[in-house]
């Protein structure tokens, strides 16, 4: 095949990936659900747009074909893969890849925006464009509209172009993909042309090199009869991400042999299956779905309220550019991500700064009996970690922690929901889908409340401060220890309550 390469800035954007483990995965999988010779009796077609060395065309062993081709556009990186079918060209222009021509695509294709991996001339071949696509209608200003636009998007139009009705695509996707509300829209569209046959969120290591570290999820998708109409028949089946200490191949082994007991009929931790007709509207990554099929898991006689119905005031800490909070003795507590812990909060160490200061608003000074939620972070909101402001005396918060005044509902009964299971799982769910966890105000809002009577919410309250908090003041050694012991059981009692299964 004869292609021309665009001059200009080089689009080599290798992940770092680890290929082989995940490469033979995505290929077990496509054999899971077609057969290694096609019904006509003819052998698979199999393509990769962005090919780099070949990685996702070479463990094709077992499968039958009669063409394997890559396309990777950087001449040298494509000799490299010249053995399993690598081919230079442009793997979204390349005229010569005919539409529906192909049984199977797969891609890892570059993660970002196509302002930094698109060309000149790239550019101005998708300028001449017309008609709709993936990010909307093509148009003379399209450049400007769409500079900022997730290259991968447009990489999977075009193995949706290339995979004939009835093919498969497997695609390693970004989590912001997948999760983030603004590629809602491209998922929606996708969904319009394709049913979501698998969503696994992949290993942590699957691509890692220092100061990188991205995140990424396995689609599986068949390419549908008509371009529109709800997805129909077979479950998708979601797998949340591992979070075992094991090398990629035995998380991938372990992987793989989970999803085949999963799909026998077995209950199995971090695997389930939906309608793909519920994608639609909605994210695809699996940790979001668990964390949903978690939440609705009271008893259905409880009814349940967002918690925006007590919301008096919601507010964030100060954010102060260029000024870092500094200590001053008598200056007022300024509560920050390190003051929570499993069990509370833990003032004694707590920063203090200037009285009417900078990192001291109005706005956002905290009472007694007032949430506290930190809003980001892996070790912070990632580890559930909230609490209630016990003391009469005034204090602020830091600017990653989040105050929820709440009128109507017992704030200690809703922060221990909050660490309940159905409770965490709706964290889980609205985290931002990509790095670093965090939530935002119509998500806190939106989490839903079972609503226990008053004297049940009261209880709580007074179980907290009778069984945990005087652990909190105790010097023993063990007191620690002993706190997150009776909390967890508080939690458990809470969540048998909620189940129906206490009286
Ligand atoms: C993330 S790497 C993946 C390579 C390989 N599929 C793998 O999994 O190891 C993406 C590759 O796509 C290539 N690429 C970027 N734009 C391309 C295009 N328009 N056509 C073909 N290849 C492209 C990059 O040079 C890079 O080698």
């Amino acid at each position: 095949m004869t292609t021309t390469v665009p001059p200009g800035r080089p689009t080599s954007t290798g992940q770092h990936f680890t290929p082989e483990p995940t490469a033979a995965f995505l290929w077990e999988q496509i054999r899971s659900v077609m057969p290694p010779v096609l019904p006509s009796g003819k052998r698979l077609r199999v393509v990769d747009p962005a090919a780099g060395e070949g990685a996702l065309l070479r463990p094709l062993n077992g499968v039958q074909t009669d063409l394997a081709i890559g396309l990777e556009i950087d001449p040298v990186v494509a000799k490299r893969g010249r053995r399993v079918g690598v081919e230079v060209g442009d793997g979204l222009l390349d005229h010569q890849l005919r539409a529906a021509s192909f049984d199977v695509a797969v891609a890892n294709p570059p993660f970002g925006r196509a302002s930094d991996l698109l060309t000149e001339d790239q550019w101005r071949q998708l300028g001449s464009r017309r008609g709709p696509s993936i990010w909307g209608e093509w148009s003379a200003n399209s450049r400007r509209r769409f500079a900022s636009r997730p290259l991968e998007q447009l990489f999977v139009e075009r193995c949706l172009e290339l995979v004939s009705v009835g093919g498969w695509l497997a695609l390693i996707l970004p989590d912001g993909l997948l999760a983030n509300r603004r590629s809602q829209a491209a998922r929606d569209w996708i969904l319009q042309r394709a049913r979501p046959a698998m969503i696994v969120a992949l290993p942590s290591a699957t691509f890692r090199r220092p100061g990188l570290h991205a995140m990424a999820h396995l689609v599986l998708l068949k390419r549908k009869t008509t371009d529109h109409g709800a997805p129909q028949g077979d479950p998708c089946w979601l797998v949340q991400r591992p979070s075992a200490r094991l090398d990629l191949s035995s998380l991938m082994a372990t992987i793989s042999t989970d999803l085949q007991q999963a799909r026998d009929g077995h209950k199995i931790e971090g695997i389930s299956s939906i309608d793909p007709g519920r994608l639609r509207g909605s994210r695809w990554d699996a940790g979001y779905w668990q964390g949903q099929q978690q939440a609705h898991w009271w008893s259905p006689k409880i009814r349940d309220a967002p918690l925006g119905d007590f919301v008096e005031h919601l507010t964030y800490g100060p954010i102060v550019t260029g000024s870092k909070p500094t200590h001053v003795v008598d200056g007022i507590v300024s509560i920050r991500q390190g003051d929570f812990t499993g069990t509370g909060l833990r003032l004694t160490q707590a920063l203090r700064v200037a009285l009417h200061g900078d990192h001291d608003p109005q706005r956002s000074r905290v009472r007694c009996r007032d949430l506290l939620l930190p809003r980001s972070g892996a070790g912070a909101l990632g580890r559930n970690r909230i609490g209630v402001y016990l003391l009469e005396e005034e204090a602020n918060i830091g600017c990653f922690v989040d105050r929820i005044r709440l009128a109507g509902i017992n704030p200690f009964y809703v922060w221990l929901f909050l660490r309940t299971q159905p409770g965490w799982g709706q964290i889980k769910a609205a985290f931002n889908g990509v790095g670093t966890p965090n939530i935002n105000f119509e998500e806190i809002r939106s989490l839903r409340i079972p609503q226990l009577s008053p004297e049940r919410q009261d209880h709580v309250e007074a179980a907290y401060k009778q069984r945990i908090l005087p652990l909190h003041v105790e010097e023993r050694a063990d007191a620690t220890e002993q706190a997150v012991v009776e909390f967890s059981a508080l939690i458990h009692e809470l969540e048998q309550l909620l189940m129906g299964k206490r009286g």
